[in-house]
């Protein structure tokens, strides 16, 4: 995990070599559904475990079988709810939650309208009850305008005042970002890269095309 240096709160993916091969596979157009439900399920996880290595942990004395021996427990990993931006985070979802096996799971679907305004419609909202102890994971794969999530986080803001808020995604594009920080700046980012831009209809480049299309094999 490396600190993207340009905004406070934003990291990437690029010093792992296995979850650089896991967005090589996810942007190879030859990749199928199979294969890019597959890397989005590994990347759930992987990404996961980075965030295990931010959260805070206890000492905890135990017994093995054969005598008393330190360890810990990573209080925070407990407290954990996952938003779902439908669709393509559905496999993300399922990656994350090998990690996080305690996480309440919360659904949102939010379409995007047309360049260039890219109106946000929510159509279906079901967010469990937020506690101050808990983190926030969004799992939405493409920061694209960010103005889905931007709509996400001020719907979660409603549900409480969680301890994190994180919005876990595969690629951003640098206006994403910008948007979602100048509204919330205390958001923190996971992604495993910044692209370098959109394009006029929205799509990140060099990106990996459509990720709900591509997840579930139809448009
Ligand atoms: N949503 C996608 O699926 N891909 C993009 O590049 C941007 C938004």
């Amino acid at each position: 995990m490396i600190k993207d240096e340009r905004w406070e709160g934003v990291y990437t993916m690029e010093d792992s070599p296995y979850l650089m091969e896991v967005l090589t596979e996810l942007r190879d157009r030859e990749t199928d559904s199979i294969g890019f439900r597959k890397g989005l399920v590994k990347l759930g996880r992987f990404m996961g475990y980075e965030i295990i290595k931010t959260m805070e942990f206890e000492k905890r004395r135990i017994e093995t079988p054969l005598e008393e021996t330190d360890g810990i427990v990573v209080v925070d990993r407990r407290n954990v709810v996952i938003i779902t931006v439908l669709r393509a985070a559905v496999p993300l979802m399922e990656g994350l939650v090998k990690v996080f096996e305690h996480a309440r799971i919360g659904i949102v679907s939010a379409v995007r309208g047309k360049a260039p305004e890219f109106r946000v419609e929510m159509n279906y909202i079901k967010i469990p009850q937020i506690r101050e102890e808990d983190t926030v994971i969004i799992a939405d794969p493409m920061i694209a305008t960010g103005s889905t999530l931007i709509e996400v986080l001020r719907e979660v803001k409603r549900y409480g005042s969680p301890k994190r808020i994180i919005v876990l995604g595969v690629l951003a594009a640098p206006e994403g970002i910008s948007r979602i920080k100048k509204e919330f700046p205390e958001v923190e980012i996971f992604v495993t890269k910044v692209d370098r831009e959109l394009n006029e209809d929205g799509y990140i480049l060099p990106g990996l095309g459509d990720a709900g299309d591509r997840t579930f094999g139809s448009p």
